[in-house]
């Protein structure tokens, strides 16, 4: 893939993508916003579609009213378009709205928690913490090893399959890292998971906005039996997630929360739930989070997933290349192609701390990047090749600076000319790293990502 100048610049559909923003030197600029993993802008046709719909907006599944035959009709109406959407086998599997892809992992893991706490969860030291903490809460958890690329060794995956043979409760990994953009092969993990007799959950909440994705029949031994992922991710904010598993793991039992739209009869001393996925959506539902999600998979789907991708890993690619370029700039991770990968690219200038780097880049430039350990921990303590003894000085002393790394992560909408601004900068940081290192150190708070 090549620096194409006529790649269609998207940003029209993009809200607020020519937000001016003021710059430290008190001039304004346009923003470039490189921190789309961490949440994406709204797409202007979701913000018609919440307009549009607000008229009609009504309680779901409570009124008898037309508004609320009507929302209950939009809201339900939309499983289906997610479920087309993934590809997903709608006689084995449902769709169940929750907040965010962490809310959709915690209640997975309580579900499966509440029938027993016995077994083993397999997971990967690339995930995030939403796909390591709510496991680690209810069960035993051990972690597939990492290459030094931070990509997932498959070896250590077939290793560890064979040892927990016939204990393991669940294997859940990301579709792709949220530090390094590293792509898992789903269908090849799924296809080793069903031969050692366990289902799979893969986190797709950086996978889905950027490639396309397909669930896969059940009675295809490569099918995904759990997908989670969320709206914020994919230019629907207003607090929409998605949770997709087997609707036999919902049929029984009671649901994680409890409380009304849950129930089908309760009296004083007797209470029998509602069918899935109802029971398991306690609450009114967030209808405009669901009308949000609907309208971007409509525009997603008119841009086509694979465009998409191909889009935003030329992008990558044309970014990988001026990065390469800038001497003492570390990239982590594949920092030489685009296979198998989506747009992240996370890097460190070194001698120069990630929150200093993150914070000129926001002031001298008007460009958003995170900086920090990304919810991801483990992963980054890898990729930096920390020792036990490095872990435990931060342990001891969590007002040092932290160690972490400096993330661009790219949206439908990115542009190269905004990659030149960006290369133009970090050139001109690295060669006066002293002046740029004096100005900004004192502003920034190096141990802020503590909370990272
Ligand atoms: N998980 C999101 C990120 O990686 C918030 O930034």
């Amino acid at each position: 893939m090549e620096y194409n100048p006529y790649q269609f610049n998207y940003k029209y559909l993009i809200e607020g993508a020519s937000s001016t923003i003021p710059l430290a030197n008190g001039k304004f600029t346009t923003e470039i916003n490189f921190d789309n993993a961490a949440t994406t802008p709204p797409l202007k046709s979701v913000m018609n579609a919440i307009n549009n719909f607000s008229p009609w907006y009504s309680s779901i599944h409570r009124g008898t009213g037309y508004k609320s035959n009507l929302s209950s009709q939009v809201y339900d109406d939309a499983r289906k378009i997610i479920a087309d959407f993934v590809n997903m086998d709608n006689k084995y599997s449902t769709v169940i709205f929750v907040k965010n892809t962490t809310e959709a992992i915690n209640k997975i893991a309580s579900k499966l928690a509440e029938s027993s706490r016995k077994g083993i969860i397999l997971s990967s030291y690339m995930e995030h913490h939403s796909n390591d903490l709510p496991w680690r809460k209810y069960f035993k958890i051990d972690y597939i090893n990492v290459d030094e690329t931070g990509r997932l060794s498959i070896d250590d995956y077939i290793r560890k399959l064979k040892r927990y043979k016939g204990m393991i409760r669940l294997v859940t990994l990301s579709g792709a890292s949220n530090v390094t953009g590293h792509k898992t092969d789903i269908h090849y993990l799924a296809k080793l998971a069903h031969k050692y007799g366990t289902k799979i959950l893969i986190d797709g909440a950086q996978l889905i906005p950027h490639s396309p994705i397909d669930m896969k029949s059940n009675c295809s031994d490569e099918h995904i039996d759990y997908l989670v992922f969320s709206s914020h991710k994919m230019y629907a904010p207003f607090g929409t997630g998605v949770l997709i598993g087997p609707k036999k793991t919902f049929r029984q039992g009671a649901p994680t929360h409890v409380g009304g739209g849950t129930v089908k009869i309760v009296t004083p001393n007797f209470v029998m739930w509602d069918d899935q996925p109802y029971k398991e959506e306690a609450g009114t539902p967030n209808i405009m989070g669901v009308v949000a999600l609907v309208n971007a998979i409509k525009t997603l789907n008119k841009i086509g997933m694979k465009n998409i991708e191909d889009m935003e890993l030329n992008l990558t690619e044309y970014a990988l290349n001026k990065l390469n370029s800038i001497k003492d700039i570390k990239i982590y991770g594949n920092n030489k192609d685009c296979i198998n990968r989506i747009g992240i690219i996370t890097f460190n200038i070194i001698d120069m701390h990630h929150s200093v780097v993150a914070n000129i880049l926001s002031k001298e430039a008007g460009i958003s990047v995170r900086s920090g350990c990304f919810c991801a921990q483990p992963y980054i303590q890898k990729l930096l090749n920390l020792t036990d003894k490095d872990i435990e000085t931060h342990i001891k002393n969590p007002n040092y600076p932290h160690p972490g790394m400096v993330r661009i992560s790219f949206g439908l909408y990115n542009d190269y000319s905004e990659i030149n601004i960006l290369a133009n900068l970090l050139e001109k940081i690295v060669s006066n790293k002293k002046y740029y290192n004096e100005l900004y150190s004192s502003n920034v708070n190096l141990s802020s990502s503590a909370r990272y």
